[in-house]
């Protein structure tokens, strides 16, 4: 990134007053709010006229929808160190845990899908430009269903921070975007993971979005040393609520 294509930008102090400013005031709801100034293209993205309401029957609608089934879902769509002819370069990390809804009880059979940059903080992807070299061995998408007892498990490599330009040094924690489809696709909860002790946590304006600290804490992954496997992987914990006080809270993919 040349200097003269970040003039303009509001540096990291406006911003953390923003944050500060903002914090202990969200919504009575502990969802981030739709605008989160501090976070400027979120009022970019979320409609801002009211919905069309097309008389549409929205069981007609799920059949025209996205399928899946267990015949969709692979053992290997689970493994991201294995989609290539070679390994991806990073620490090899085991994330995993169970999805729940409100009453405790398991989710089974539920899709979880993930995306990541790479170890380097590289997306696989024609809009990050960022110059960060790309892994030939590592896409950064996975998917795995829920088993009976509502748990997930993925095997990955820690994906890197990567810079974005939503202020003058801004530089995203590192993190693993989450989308779990619920049980239809208008159900379909998109949010983020982190790795604890981040020291760019105070700096980024999508995790201050939630302005509830205990929600937010809920974002961050647990480092799990019984997950960990013998010379080969890093475990982290991080269990998903679907919905009540608990819930794991939504955020909204940043726009780069
Ligand atoms: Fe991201």
């Amino acid at each position: 990134m040349t200097p003269s294509g970040v003039q303009g930008l509001p540096t990291q102090e406006q911003i953390s007053a923003e944050i500060a400013a903002a914090s202990g005031t969200g919504p009575q709801s502990p969802h981030p709010a739709r605008d989160f100034a501090p976070y400027r293209s979120s009022a970019l993205r979320h409609p801002h006229q009211p919905l069309i309401r097309t008389g549409a029957d929205p069981e007609a609608a799920e059949l025209h929808g996205p399928v899946f089934g267990r015949t969709d879902v692979t053992e290997l769509d689970a493994d991201l160190t294995r989609q290539h002819t070679g390994e991806p370069l990073g620490e090899r990390i085991t994330v995993s845990g169970r999805v729940r809804d409100r009453r405790g009880r398991p989710v089974a059979g539920q899709l979880v899908e993930i995306w990541q940059a790479n170890a380097s903080g590289r997306y696989a992807h024609q809009r990050d430009q960022h110059p960060a070299p790309l892994d030939p061995h590592f896409t950064g998408v996975g998917r795995c269903l829920t088993d009976g007892q509502g748990g997930y498990r993925f095997t990955t490599v820690k994906p890197g921070a990567y810079p974005w330009r939503n202020h003058l040094n801004a530089w995203r924690p590192a993190h693993i975007h989450f989308s779990l489809f619920g049980a239809a696709f208008t159900q379909r909860l998109i949010t983020q993971m982190y790795f604890p002790g981040d020291p760019l946590f105070p700096y980024d304006p999508i995790l201050h979005s939630v302005t509830d600290p205990a929600a937010r804490d809920r974002l961050v992954a647990a480092y799990d040393h019984g997950l960990s496997t013998p010379e080969w992987s890093l475990g982290y914990r991080w269990d998903i609520v679907l919905d009540g006080p608990a819930a794991t809270l939504p955020e909204p993919e940043e726009v780069r």
